[in-house]
């Protein structure tokens, strides 16, 4: 499997002359981080914005400008780069060069490569409010929707010229969800998807918790490789210092009691419930409204046993699918098989914690997926990111959730 679906992949990014120019910079950046090609054209518009050295410099690749600028203009650019590109993103879009998409204009390189183009494209409008919302632009994003260009809709808020309201540049993980997501299936379209993450804290005083080392990472890579591949995704995430996906609807919880009435609350209206997070199986039996003191003698701490999730779910579940995962530190696979017949799992993924470069707070994993059909799968050695999508491929085998 490759590192990431962008690997390869040529993306031409168009630059326009909106003040958010400067922000494909960092698109430019982010894109050749996960493993793609850039190519930048930028309109002359654009060029008063960055100067075209500035991407040059950040996708050390040839920029391209203006129609006739080619010395080899036999090559007849507008056309090859049409051709040996993967993907157009226009990023940031202004209203005028959507309206010469719009209207099938062809005066400037960038409106005659995307002319010239068969690939898919990405179109992401940055502009005054005003100029967003008058019925000229709207109509031409209508226009271009209806060529099949994919319209990444701006995000609202204060603006450089100092009016507030639609208009805005979309962030970077938007952008770049947009883009991977036309190189991945969506086979989770349609599918609403739940998914856990992180430790819980089992409060003892207020200063005081019990807690574990799970930092998140792989509930938070399920819910980007969900997310990517077209499903709607809530995550209920206990602390942890990880920034959620963009467009994921993200619930805060502390405690395994608070984690419990999340899942619950949510759990009928889902298709598909990946259990990743490390709940605590115990708290504190009495919480102290004040700080412990000590007095030089041993103290003995009484635990409480924590509401099982898993189990609760697997009672309660009809159509849905149910994941879960457990961290075991011997008898993984024992461990697993007894686990899955026992909370009436779909799916258990099972992780060696003592094994190198996997479990809790690595970037990686090594996981065997053991299915209710009887399925044994080990994976290799990957990333969270890619664990999370091979999950995922497991679910689509099981029937995918839902009716
Ligand atoms: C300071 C400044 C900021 C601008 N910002 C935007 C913008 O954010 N969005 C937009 O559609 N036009 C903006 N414009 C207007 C465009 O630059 C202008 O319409 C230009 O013709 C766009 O050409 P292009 O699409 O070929 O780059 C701005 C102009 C100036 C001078």
């Amino acid at each position: 499997m490759p590192e990431s679906s962008m690997t390869g992949k040529r993306i031409l990014l168009g630059v326009c002359g909106s003040i958010a120019a400067y922000k494909a910079c960092d698109i430019t950046r982010s894109l050749r981080k996960i493993g793609a090609e850039v190519t930048v054209v930028v309109t002359s518009g654009g060029a008063r914005f960055v100067s075209p050295l500035t991407f040059a410099a950040l996708s050390a690749a040839k920029v391209y400008g203006g129609m006739f600028d080619e010395q080899d203009a036999h090559t007849i650019p507008h056309i090859n780069l049409a051709r040996d590109h993967d993907l157009i993103l226009v990023a940031p879009a202004t209203a005028q060069t959507i309206g010469r998409f719009a209207s099938g204009m062809a005066d400037d390189l960038l409106s005659a490569v995307v002319l010239a183009a068969d690939c898919p494209i990405v179109v992401c409008p940055a502009m005054n409010s005003k100029m967003f919302s008058h019925p000229a632009t709207q109509a031409n994003l209508e226009k271009i929707a209806t060529f099949g260009y994919q319209v990444v809709q701006p995000d609202s808020g204060p603006m450089a010229c100092k009016e507030e309201g639609p208009g805005r540049l979309p962030e970077l993980a938007v952008i770049l969800n947009a883009v991977e997501q036309v190189f991945i299936p969506q086979d989770l379209a349609g599918k609403r998807i739940l998914i856990t993450a992180g430790p819980t804290e089992e409060p003892l005083d207020p200063v005081r918790f019990l807690s574990n080392r799970s930092s998140g990472k792989m509930g938070y890579a399920l819910a980007r490789a969900a997310l990517l591949r077209g499903g709607e995704v809530v995550l209920v995430s206990g602390p942890c210092s990880l920034e959620a996906p963009a467009n994921v609807e993200v619930i805060q919880v502390r405690t395994a009691q608070e984690m419990y009435d999340a899942v619950l609350c949510h759990f009928e209206a889902m298709d598909i419930i990946v259990k990743c997070a490390a709940v605590s199986d115990f708290r504190p039996a009495q919480y102290g409204l004040e700080k412990l003191k000590k007095d030089g003698a041993d103290l003995l701490l009484e635990l409480a046993v924590n509401p099982d999730i898993l189990a609760t779910l697997g009672e309660r579940k009809k159509e849905q699918i149910l994941v879960g995962f457990a961290a075991e530190s011997e008898n993984h696979l024992g461990e697993g098989k007894r686990k899955l017949a026992a909370k009436n799992l779909d799916m258990i993924v099972v992780n060696d914690i003592k094994g190198e470069a996997t479990g809790f707070q690595s970037d990686t994993n090594r996981v065997t997926i053991l299915t209710r059909k009887g399925a044994v799968k080990e994976l290799a050695l990957l990333s969270k990111d890619q664990t999370a999508m091979a999950i995922f491929d497991e679910v689509m085998v099981l029937g995918g959730g839902g009716a």
